[in-house]
């Protein structure tokens, strides 16, 4: 019952990489522990607090990022290039929604990856599956394939050089409102199907103006030169996660500083299981994801383990149970969370239950399913009269070919040309942007319903 930071090791555990040296290991965790702290329990309780307003209808949350952080994609170009993205994409939600929008990256720590199988086969040979850069190399060999500590360590200081320059990104004048907005008229331009997005994008283009005009400008406002932006990632490894469980000195509270929001995924939330028990006794935000298997029971038992005091801004629940499957899952959960009278976060990942084998063997989603999904998620809160608080989004900045559709017609015989995740397939920049300015309009008629 007593919760400790390690408390979770008494517990039933999944999705563990199978290291040979558990001595190496624990010293390396030990090396953790004494290392500094990613982030600060301050910034987690602002970003909690964030989240608050979320659960109340009043802002809207934007989740993204890669699926998985490779140490070879590991440039300031990708990083700064993400950061981009998200704040174009966050400027078109603003405006759409007449509300804030809570960026949260999946990025500086999202390395870690839950697999369906402990093994992969290839031409008869059989060797540990992939399980991220911070547990083993994705090349098809044993060396490789073997759980190495020391990639905990390499995964830690990509983690916060990463971080660095986020906070630099969000705090040295690449947040600027007109700077961005003007990222997005750049896109627009070159949409082949600009006409679509450019009635937002020219009343967007007004207020601005308008702000000009009367003396709001990123110049004279600090709010238009700067932003916040937050760290996530699934704490799918309790023993690093536990080395950057602190005290925080003002509160007297544990606080995972390892992200600002850390989040459980849908293979490792048994109740009694140790991912639960990891996240339970933290006070960060958390999110947990909501995939089909997932009772409306067994949600309510989770809430109660994981957000006892109904803390609004505690709990994010994500979504994500695919374009056909959603109408069938959703809404017996939010039936259930509304009958308890529980204040969650609502938001979808239209990313995990559309993922499909094309013809010619990539991973891929199709994008029409993805905005699929998104729609179905606004059209069931609001026939509900939930607030449909946010995405949960795998894309990069980069001009990868991983998902098929969009403006730009990516086809099956595509997908070869520039695929380079390291698990799943993520939106590209033109394909976020896109989700952007449909999500628009989906926030549009919630601001026009005062919902
Ligand atoms: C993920 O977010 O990359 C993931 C593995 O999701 P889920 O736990 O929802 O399958
Ligand atoms: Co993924």
């Amino acid at each position: 019952m007593t919760w400790t930071p390690d408390s979770w090791r008494l517990k039933p555990i999944r999705q563990q990489p199978d290291y040979p040296d558990p001595d190496a290991l624990r010293e390396v965790e030990k090396e953790l522990a004494s290392s500094p702290p990613l982030v600060f329990a301050g910034e987690a309780r602002r970003l909690r607090g964030q989240l608050g307003a979320v659960a109340r209808g009043e802002a809207f949350l934007l989740q993204g990022g890669d699926c998985a952080e490779s140490f070879a994609e590991f440039h300031v170009d990708t990083i700064r290039d993400t950061f981009k993205l998200m704040l174009q994409m966050a400027v078109v939600l603003t405006y759409a929604a007449s509300m804030p929008v809570v960026k949260v990256g999946r990025m500086a720590g999202q390395f870690a990856k839950p697999r369906s199988s402990n093994l992969e086969v290839q031409d008869g040979v059989s060797l540990p599956s992939y399980r991220g850069d911070n547990i083993n190399g994705i090349a098809f060999d044993a060396d490789a394939r073997t759980p190495d500590p020391k990639r905990l360590v390499k995964a830690y200081y990509q983690s916060a050089l990463t971080l660095n320059l986020l906070r630099a990104f969000a705090q040295g004048g690449m947040a600027n409102l007109e700077e961005v907005h003007r990222w997005n008229l750049e896109f627009i331009k070159d949409s082949p199907q600009s006409e679509r997005y450019e009635i937002l994008a020219r009343e967007i283009d007004a207020a601005v103006a308008f702000m000009r005009a009367v003396g709001i400008t990123p110049e004279s406002v600090r709010e238009l030169r700067e932003t916040d932006f937050y760290t996530s990632h699934e704490a799918l490894l309790p023993g690093y996660e536990e080395a950057f469980i602190r005290v925080d000195s003002m509160s007297g509270d544990h606080y995972a500083t390892s992200a600002h929001m850390l989040w459980i995924g849908d293979r490792t939330r048994q109740l009694d299981g140790a991912h639960v028990e990891l996240l339970r006794g933290v006070e960060n935000p958390i999110g947990l994801k909501c995939g089909p298997s997932l009772e409306p029971d067994d949600l309510i038992r989770l809430i109660a383990v994981l957000d006892p005091q109904n803390d609004p801004g505690r709990l994010t629940l994500i979504t994500r149970h695919g374009a056909d499957d959603v109408d069938r899952y959703l809404p017996p959960l939010i039936a259930a969370v509304e009958r308890e009278g529980l204040d969650v976060v609502w938001s979808c990942d239209p990313m995990h239950g559309n993922t499909i084998v094309s013809s010619n063997g990539y991973k891929t989603r199709p994008f029409e399913r993805v905005v699929a999904e998104v729609r179905r998620f606004f059209a069931i809160h609001r026939s509900m009269g939930t607030h449909p608080g946010g995405v949960h989004i795998e894309l990069t900045g980069q001009n990868v070919t991983e998902c098929t559709g969009g403006a730009t017609r990516i086809g099956e015989e595509n997908l070869a040309d520039r695929y380079h995740t390291h698990c799943d397939p993520r939106l590209n920049a033109s394909q976020s942007l896109e989700l952007a300015f449909l999500i628009a309009d989906e926030l549009k008629v919630g601001a026009a319903l005062g919902a």
